[in-house]
């Protein structure tokens, strides 16, 4: 559970990055009922409104939506525009995953930078913006999704895992600073998990080996592990990045892209 000691680094405002459906949107329902007032960002604005409109009639609480593509240029500064009138005290970064597999010479460069701002420049800003007042306050959370690729250089998913390692390591050495501050700072690393974005991009959640995790675990576990930083896994993948950390980085890198071949895209 969410303790109110914990609750108080997220109000008045939380900025949720990719919070219109899926793990961002279980996040917002779940601060929402405490109470937590809501900027949510995605492209798509009738998702966004659709929940907005919910969380404002169930919960009673104030909710800002944005509709901006977060891997364009200054994004990040769209989204500090829209909030200037707020005190943010909380930023859950969710939007970045890779939605599809290719080999890197098959990807418009296009499409990969897009993603690395998505996931490097994008981030960066927004929590080099919110940062310094919740560090003033000496109060606030930031919450930055992860993923078990980053543990290593993985084919097919090369330019993701290698963002995704980028931001965890950004969240560790942040999660240092920040103490300082009374400001707590996660990475929060997930496995696969029942999202909206994995359906449409056609991956396969069903396998004898693993167990994709449902969305609603994914937000409760981040909430209740706000102060476990800097890194906290989901079960589903803690033994496998475990195991990773004592191999040769060649056996990690031809694990992890076995494991990505593998992955079925519809
Ligand atoms: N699902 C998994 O199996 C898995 C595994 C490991 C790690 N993760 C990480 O978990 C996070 C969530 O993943 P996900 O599967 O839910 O997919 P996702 O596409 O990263 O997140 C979905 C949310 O982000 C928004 N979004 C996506 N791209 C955006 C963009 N360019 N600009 C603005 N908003 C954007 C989506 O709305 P719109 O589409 O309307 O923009 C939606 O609200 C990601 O950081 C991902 O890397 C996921």
């Amino acid at each position: 559970m969410l303790e109110n000691d914990d609750l108080q680094d997220f109000m008045p405002w939380t900025v949720i990055a990719g919070g219109s459906e899926g793990v961002g949107a279980c996040f917002a329902r779940r601060l929402a009922e405490r109470g937590i007032n809501l900027v949510l960002i995605a492209r798509k604005l009738a998702a966004l409104e659709e929940l907005g409109n919910s969380l404002r009639l169930e919960y009673g609480v104030e909710v800002r939506t944005h509709s901006i593509d977060l891997g364009m240029p200054d994004a990040a500064g769209h989204v500090i525009a829209h909030c200037a009138d707020i005190e943010v005290g909380g930023l859950i970064y969710n939007a970045g995953a890779a939605h599809g597999l290719k080999p890197f010479l098959e990807q418009s460069l296009d499409e990969y930078m897009a993603l690395m701002r998505l996931n490097t420049e994008t981030q960066v800003r927004l929590i080099r913006h919110f940062a310094v007042g919740m560090c003033e306050r000496r109060r606030g959370a930031i919450i930055s999704l992860g993923s078990g690729a980053s543990a290593g250089g993985t084919a097919n998913l090369a330019g993701y895992s290698a963002a995704k390692a980028y931001a965890q390591v950004l969240v560790e050495g942040l999660w240092h600073e920040f103490s300082n501050f009374d400001v707590k700072v996660l990475c929060l690393v997930l496995g696969l998990t029942r999202t909206p974005a994995m359906a449409r991009a056609g991956f396969s959640m069903e396998s004898d080996e693993f167990q994709a995790d449902d969305p609603e675990v994914v937000a409760q576990v981040g909430l209740s592990n706000i102060g476990a930083g800097p890194v906290y896994a989901m079960d589903s993948i803690r033994p496998n990045i475990e195991r990773l950390s004592r191999l040769p980085r060649s056996e990690v890198v031809n694990s992890l892209s076995e494991s990505s071949t593998a992955l079925t895209v519809g």
